[in-house]
């Protein structure tokens, strides 16, 4: 009797070990997968095409030029909207960041005050939207970057 009483325990430990680590597992894999660019969906990108034209392109530009001079800030203090083209450094930064930044704004992600014109998206666009437009502008980059911004986002991940 005693003898099956700790079999069972033993066999009800081992169940709940695996839930455990599988919970985990899936935990991990959805969060890796939750914020991912991917410029080669055609239907994710239309739609962040059309989400780009209504709520970006009036300050990174129609053809994401960026405003003029955005490396200098104005007279008040404030960066005019960067390039999201090759040009700009939207790319050297990984998916996560840049979800990140377009959902809650700059200043949330640094932590600290700093005047900027970004607006955060959070109440205006769905995370699936947010990835949709990035993914837009991520497909508008030549190859090369495209390349190097999949080894930044490689190496974000290993921190
Ligand atoms: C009202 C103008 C405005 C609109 C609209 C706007 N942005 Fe911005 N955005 C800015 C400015 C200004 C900055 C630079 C802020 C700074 O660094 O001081 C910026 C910076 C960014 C950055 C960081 C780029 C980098 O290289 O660090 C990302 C990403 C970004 N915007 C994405 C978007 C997306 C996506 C949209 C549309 C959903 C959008 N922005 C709409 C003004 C705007």
């Amino acid at each position: 009797m005693q003898v099956s009483t700790r079999t069972i325990s033993i066999i009800f430990f081992f169940i709940f070990s695996i839930l455990l680590v599988w919970l985990f597992y899936t935990n991990y894999m959805n969060k890796d997968n939750e914020i991912r660019l991917i410029p080669n969906d055609l239907s994710l990108v239309t739609l962040g095409q059309n989400i780009y034209s209504e709520n970006c392109a009036s300050c990174h530009g129609v053809d994401l030029e960026g405003q003029e001079n955005w490396q200098k800030r104005d007279d008040e203090g404030y960066l005019p909207a960067p390039p999201h083209d090759e040009t700009g450094h939207t790319w050297h930064h990984p998916d996560e960041y840049l979800f990140l930044m377009t959902k809650y704004g700059i200043e949330k992600i640094i932590g600290k005050k700093y005047l900027n014109n970004m607006p955060a998206y959070k109440d205006i666009l769905t995370d699936k939207e947010i990835i949709a437009v990035l993914s837009f502008i991520k497909s508008k980059w030549p190859n090369q970057i495209q390349e190097i911004h999949d080894n930044i986002n490689v190496r974000s991940k290993l921190n």
